[in-house]
Parts: C-alpha cells; structure tokens; sequence
C-alpha cells in the first residue's frame, strides 16, 4: 500500500488529533504517503484532500477537536452522490482510508470499502461511546471527566442551597455517558434512554422523597439530553415535591478541550494499530479497531456493522444500590 487517506467524521472528539497523529506518523515509519481528508465525508466528495508529512501533526497531540474538521454529511446516504467520492479517491491514487468517528461514521466506512472496494479501516471515536466492538471509544474518558468536575461544582450550590439538581449530558440516542458520569459523580438519580420507566416522574419523586425522608438535603441527577428537557423536569419535580429543583445543560462543554491522558492514549494506540490493520488488507476488506477487556482487537466490519452496544445493567443497578 503506498497512499493512505485519513479522515475524521461525525461530531469531534477530544483523541481525535492524537489518533490523526499516531495514523500520519505510523504510516510514513512504514514507508506510505499519507493525505488527510478535511471535513469528513464531505471532503470526500468535494476532493479536499491535503498532503501530510510528519510535521504537520506536531503540537496537535493535547488539542480538543479535530485539526482535519468535520462535518454531518446527509448527502453522503445517496449511492449517486457517493461516486463522485470514489472517483476522487481513484484519482488521488489512494488506496488505503482510515475513518475516524462514531457509529454512524463507521456505516459510511463500510459502504466505501464495499463499494468502492478500497481497503478502509474504522477508528472509534465518539463521546457517546455507543460503538459496538469496542468497550472505548477515543474522548469518551475526557467527556465523563467534565461532566464529573461540573458535578463537582453543582454539588456545592445543591448542598448549600439545599436543593435537587438536574445535571443534562449529551446522549441524544445513548445514555453510556450519562451512565458513567451519574455514577462515578455520586448521582442520587440516573436517567438514560435506556430505561424509560426509571425516567417516570413518579418513580423520580417517590426516590427523591425516600432520601429527604432519610435526611438527605440535596440531590443530584444525571439526565442524558435523549430523556427530555431537564428543564421541564426540574419544574415537575419542583412541584411535586416541594424542594427547590434547578437544571444545568452541560451541551458541547463535553466535547471539547484538552484530552485526557487516557484519551490520548487510546487515540494513539488506536491509530498505530488501524495502520497495522490497513497495510496488510486486501480490496473491499473493512476492518475497526477496538478495545475489548483491556485488549487491543482488530474486528472485520462485516461482523459487528448494525449491533447495538448494551448498556451495563449491573452498573445502573449498582447506583440504584448506592442512593440510597
Ligand atoms: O458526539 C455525539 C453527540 O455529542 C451526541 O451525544 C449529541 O446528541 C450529538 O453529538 C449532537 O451533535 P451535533 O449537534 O454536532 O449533531
């Protein structure tokens, strides 16, 4: 393989720029050209493809976001539009692509290796953490972290104020974030679009009146934006309880600024393995890289394309343990 492409797509996540690191530098040790691709999809079809050497991925290594952009590409979906994607990898003389994103990016990948039949390999890389085949995906660590220190801080204002706060997270289809962020904060409350009945308001009032019955001055609860509007469920409760309840929407906070160490560190090992993968894959052959018990894995995208990530029941329940 003497040419490989690379490219980040979907919403951005904090990684992202250490895996564009570790896939530029990786491949040029191996002897390939590398060209990124700016602004996903998209730039596929409008040929942005730029030539990148070793230097242009200096200093990217603890910066949020993405040096190559991104963007949502609806376009993308129509096999018409697709050819012209084609055409312009053929053109480039590409023969190898690594697709940076979250699930709905790695539909995309497998599509472009199935029917432009060039070798892609799939980097996870969503805050949401929703990628089926991997227990990680590159800026879910960073993300949970904000949401923590924002708990932190929320946590003061409900204690001295003696109040319930409903603290939203992003999680528009998946509450993994929510899940983690909720537990690892010490929430009385998660709501996830998971579980429907655990976000009933009656079954919220009937917890939160249990704790204040027990003593309890203030309550956290974590929502994932996909539950509802938390400010209309601060209201409800606010009502039905008779505690003063407020709403934080925590929004694009999450996804951006510096990466954690543990970030970083997927983002890397994950570009570096995707390389590996790509070089050695034959036409139409679509692979995604994960981590899956504390391994490294290496998944054909036949295989895990359309299944759906399970949420940790046992985690959920284990903090229903915990507020008491
Ligand atoms: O990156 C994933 C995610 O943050 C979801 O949780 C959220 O619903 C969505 O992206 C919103 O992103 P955008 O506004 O960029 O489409």
């Amino acid at each position: 393989m003497k040419r490989i492409a690379v490219m980040t797509t979907g919403g951005d996540a904090p990684g992202m720029n250490a895996a564009i690191r570790a896939v530029v530098r990786t491949a040029i040790s191996k002897g390939a050209g590398v060209f990124g691709v700016e602004h996903g999809f998209k730039g596929l079809l409008e040929n942005r493809f730029v030539r990148m050497d070793s230097h242009s991925v200096s200093g990217i290594i603890n910066r949020g976001g993405t040096m190559l952009q991104t963007m949502r590409c609806p376009e993308f979906h129509k096999k018409n539009v697709r050819k012209s994607a084609y055409h312009n990898i053929k053109n480039m003389k590409i023969d190898g692509l690594a697709v940076i994103g979250g699930d709905g990016s790695r539909r995309g990948a497998h599509i472009i290796s199935k029917e432009s039949g060039v070798p892609v390999v799939f980097i996870p890389g969503s805050i949401d953490n929703d990628v089926y085949g991997t227990d990680y995906t590159i800026g879910f660590d960073t993300a949970v972290n904000v949401g923590l220190g924002a708990i932190d801080k929320i946590r003061d204002t409900a204690a001295s104020h003696e109040r319930v706060f409903i603290v939203e997270v992003m999680g528009r289809e998946r509450g993994f974030l929510a899940l983690e962020i909720g537990l690892t904060g010490g929430a009385e409350i998660i709501l996830i679009p998971e579980f429907k009945k655990e976000a009933e308001i009656g079954r919220i009032c009937s917890v939160l009146k249990a704790g204040i019955e027990k003593g309890k001055d203030s309550s956290i609860i974590v929502m994932a934006e996909g539950v509802g509007l938390s400010n209309k469920f601060a209201e409800r409760i606010e009502k039905r309880i008779g505690m003063e309840a407020r709403y934080t929407v925590l929004g694009y906070i999450q996804r951006g600024g510096s990466p954690t160490a543990a970030s970083r560190r997927l983002g890397l090992t994950f570009g570096y393995k995707a390389v590996k993968a790509l070089l050695g894959q034959k036409r139409g052959e679509s692979t995604m890289v994960g981590i899956q018990a504390n391994t490294m894995v290496v998944h054909s995208l036949k295989n895990v394309i359309g299944k759906e990530r399970k949420i940790d029941r046992q985690a959920y329940r284990m903090n229903e343990a915990f507020s008491i």
